[in-house]
């Protein structure tokens, strides 16, 4: 089953306007040097950069996603963002439920799966995040808690067109420390199972699995020629030209 790769990069809070525009410039160059790249590629800035990285994008092969969505449509929330906004303004996808969300701002499975359904709802793709901590690895329940969170945080109604999962180990995140490729295999092969039972084999084989936490150009190989590694989920090695795209060079894009 082909699953076209897919390279994210996740800005979380970072970037200022001229900064974000010289790293959308870069990376929007070195994806069109590339010709016809094997893989797709997206970045997710932060809402205040949204626009400028859009107009800067243009011509590009690079997509333009936001880092979370209200799952209102408007109304009384103040400081969050809807999802016909982002999509009014370019956007074509969300990250959605990331560990850094869950943990600051005590997002459920059940709220991401609300923002997930209405992300779709008005044409958005959803990037939907997944990952057990140090402490639930430790005691050896990654499986079980990376399941209920993909039945929990998954809409019923997700096809592999509007839904990409992003496993992400919440303890390899910035930390330059990560899980054996054997590990990441585990996990994402469990993953897909998971999906085959609550959204059909169909889906399940057709939707793309990405691994987050410290990739880098050195482990990119490593990681993202997993048989069930559809690509990578990038947050301090996309803010730099180079590490970014050496990511998508070194995985074969
Ligand atoms: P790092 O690549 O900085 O470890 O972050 C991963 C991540 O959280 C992407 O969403």
């Amino acid at each position: 089953m082909a699953r076209k790769k897919l390279i994210a990069g996740n800005w979380k809070m970072n970037g200022l306007l001229a900064d974000g525009i010289d790293l959308t410039k870069g990376v929007a160059a070195e994806v069109k040097a590339m010709g016809k790249p094997e893989c797709e590629f997206l970045v997710c800035p932060p809402f205040t950069l949204l626009t400028s990285v859009k107009r800067a994008l243009r011509g590009a092969k690079v997509a333009l996603g936001a880092q979370d969505a209200h799952f209102a449509e408007k109304g009384a929330h103040t400081g969050d963002i809807s999802p016909v906004m982002l999509k009014e303004i370019g956007c074509q996808y969300v990250i959605l439920g990331h560990s850094e969300r869950r943990a600051d701002h005590g997002e459920t499975d059940e709220l991401v799966n609300k923002k997930a359904v209405a992300a779709h709802e008005c044409g958005l793709k959803t990037v939907i995040c997944i990952g057990e901590t140090l402490e639930q690895r430790d005691a050896g329940k990654t499986i079980d808690v990376c399941s209920k969170q993909i039945l929990g945080s998954v809409p019923d109604s997700a096809t592999a067109a509007d839904t990409v999962i992003a496993y992400e180990p919440v303890w390899a995140i910035g930390t330059g420390k990560t899980p054996t490729a054997a590990d990441v295999e585990e996990v994402h092969a469990a993953v897909r199972k998971v999906l085959a039972k609550k959204l059909g084999k169909g889906n399940a084989n057709k939707m793309r699995i990405l691994y987050g936490g410290s990739v880098k150009p050195g482990n990119a190989k490593e990681f993202l020629s997993l048989p069930d590694v559809d690509g990578a989920l990038i947050g301090g090695a996309s803010l730099k030209v180079a590490d970014f795209i050496g990511i998508a060079k070194n995985a074969g894009c």
